[in-house]
């Protein structure tokens, strides 16, 4: 028996007791605080330990427990950040698609994973309104957004060969999410080349001064190469106008990427928000927020291939496919930054079949009308104030007297439910977002009595 081996006997009682274990999690999920009840020292103190020399064996599922209590729970009372709920069968998904270790570099490695991820491709190709789009999944939105602007680069200004000659002007809402100027440092662009184009009073891109800002970069004779916008707001939501945006970038000859991560795959419930996002020329979207999934599960679509291979293609000889059949040739690693990539089709392939598309439109929209009715409450609450629109499923508000940031702190560590922040307008607000197919009714309702409870505590 090698090093590693284990008896099929003593692998089974691991598997039987790690998936009791997380269905026992899964039972208690309702139950659990909103937030972790740890603090710093405490959970370092947990885990900071050497390597055993001899394998403990079975005995490290035991840490489950330890971990799961200081991690943040994916329950109904989650309404922080955007962060997904992880629906239990993309969890088994990702069990499978560990087991089976696919290398989904190309059809070559792993013919069926990558049938299977071409197929979810299209799938949310069609959610989204963009049927024909061709893509991968990756990390997370904010890689997708990174190889989406590195295509953009590479279209309009190659530099793949000699390097960034002269600076591109990429231009992105004052509302875009940090993974674009990320994205725009990383490629060599220069933060500074990243104009951040000022929004009207529902927090959208105005097209007026998008115009203006190309005009004048085109006047001092500098290089615009791509448009930005934003279809979900990290804040607040707003979808940026799409069908303008899309002519300005026609008229200009730009690259239009959308950063959908959040809000796009509403459109699946919601698709006449969405008009427009057909005309994208890349399109970033995050099943691991609004499709409920895992993390990870970010995607690129694009409409192009040619410019996906433009940017990523750089064979190796090592990895050059010897077949001839469309089919079998194929390889994600031309079309995107990776090359080893996991299965992570498997989750969505699974998950999406096994509830089907009505009950992930009907998901979204309770999401959706979730936001609404807290909205809702917090207008019929004097003390508190909502700070911007609801175009989507985030709610910004505040508490109208009391100091918002101890607020947010009394909500955390009371527990019922978990809540972050933004800032809207120069302000720290309070901020929930509904991307969590477990929360009920009860539990948005208690964002409200939560916030006046946290506040009532400030004047003890
Ligand atoms: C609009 C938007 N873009 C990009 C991202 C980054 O996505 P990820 O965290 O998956 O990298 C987020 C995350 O919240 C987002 O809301």
């Amino acid at each position: 028996m090698g090093a590693l081996e284990i008896s099929e006997e003593a692998l089974s009682r691991l598997a039987d007791d790690a998936l009791a274990r997380v269905k026992r999690y899964w039972s208690a999920l309702p139950e659990l605080p909103a937030a972790p009840r740890s603090d710093g020292a405490a959970t370092a103190a947990l885990f900071a330990r050497p390597w055993p020399e001899a394998g403990l064996g079975q005995a490290v599922l035991a840490d489950f427990e330890a971990i799961a209590a200081h991690a943040r729970p994916s329950g109904g009372k989650f309404f922080g950040y955007v962060v997904g709920s992880a629906e239990p069968v993309g969890v088994i998904g990702e069990l499978m698609a560990a087991a089976l270790n696919q290398n989904v570099t190309s059809w070559r490695s792993a013919p069926a994973a990558t049938e299977i991820e071409r197929a979810v491709i299209g799938w949310l190709g069609e959610a989204v309104g963009c049927a024909g789009f061709a893509g991968s999944l990756c990390g997370g939105g904010s890689a997708a957004n990174l190889m989406a602007l590195a295509m953009a680069r590479e279209a309009k200004l190659p530099a793949n060969e000699s390097g960034v000659l002269s600076p591109g002007i990429v231009y992105a809402s004052t509302e875009a999410h940090m993974a674009i100027p990320k994205a725009v440092a990383l490629l060599g662009l220069g933060r500074d080349n990243l104009r951040r184009i000022p929004v009207d009073a529902e927090l959208r891109m105005r097209v007026d001064a998008l115009a203006a800002a190309i005009a004048a970069d085109r006047a001092a004779g500098r290089r615009p190469i791509a448009i930005v916008a934003t279809a979900g707001t990290v804040n607040i939501g707003a979808v940026d106008p799409l069908p303008a945006l899309a002519d300005l970038a026609a008229r200009e000859d730009l690259w239009l990427h959308v950063d959908g991560a959040y809000g796009a795959l509403a459109a699946l419930a919601v698709p006449e928000k969405f008009a427009g996002l057909d005309r994208a020329d890349s399109l970033a979207l995050d099943a691991h927020k609004w499709l409920y999934q895992p993390i990870e599960c970010g995607c690129l679509l694009y409409r192009d291939r040619a410019r996906a291979r433009a940017a990523f293609t750089d064979s190796g000889d090592y990895i050059r496919i010897l077949n001839d059949s469309p089919a079998e040739t194929f390889a994600f690693f031309e079309e995107s930054m990776e090359l080893s990539r996991r299965f992570r089709a498997l989750k969505l392939w699974l998950s999406l079949q096994y509830h089907g598309r009505a009950a992930y439109r009907a998901a979204i929209a309770q999401d959706l009308r979730h936001a609404q009715l807290l909205a809702e409450a917090i207008a019929a609450e004097p003390a508190l104030e909502l700070v911007a629109p609801v175009p989507l499923s985030a709610v910004c508000f505040r508490h109208r007297a009391k100091d918002n940031v101890a607020i947010l702190r009394r909500m955390l560590a009371r527990g019922r439910v978990y809540v972050s922040n933004a800032t809207i307008g120069g302000e720290f607000v309070l901020r929930a977002c509904f991307v969590n197919h477990r929360a009920t009714e009860a539990d948005v309702r208690a964002i409200v009595s939560e916030t006046l409870a946290a506040a009532e505590e400030l004047n003890r």
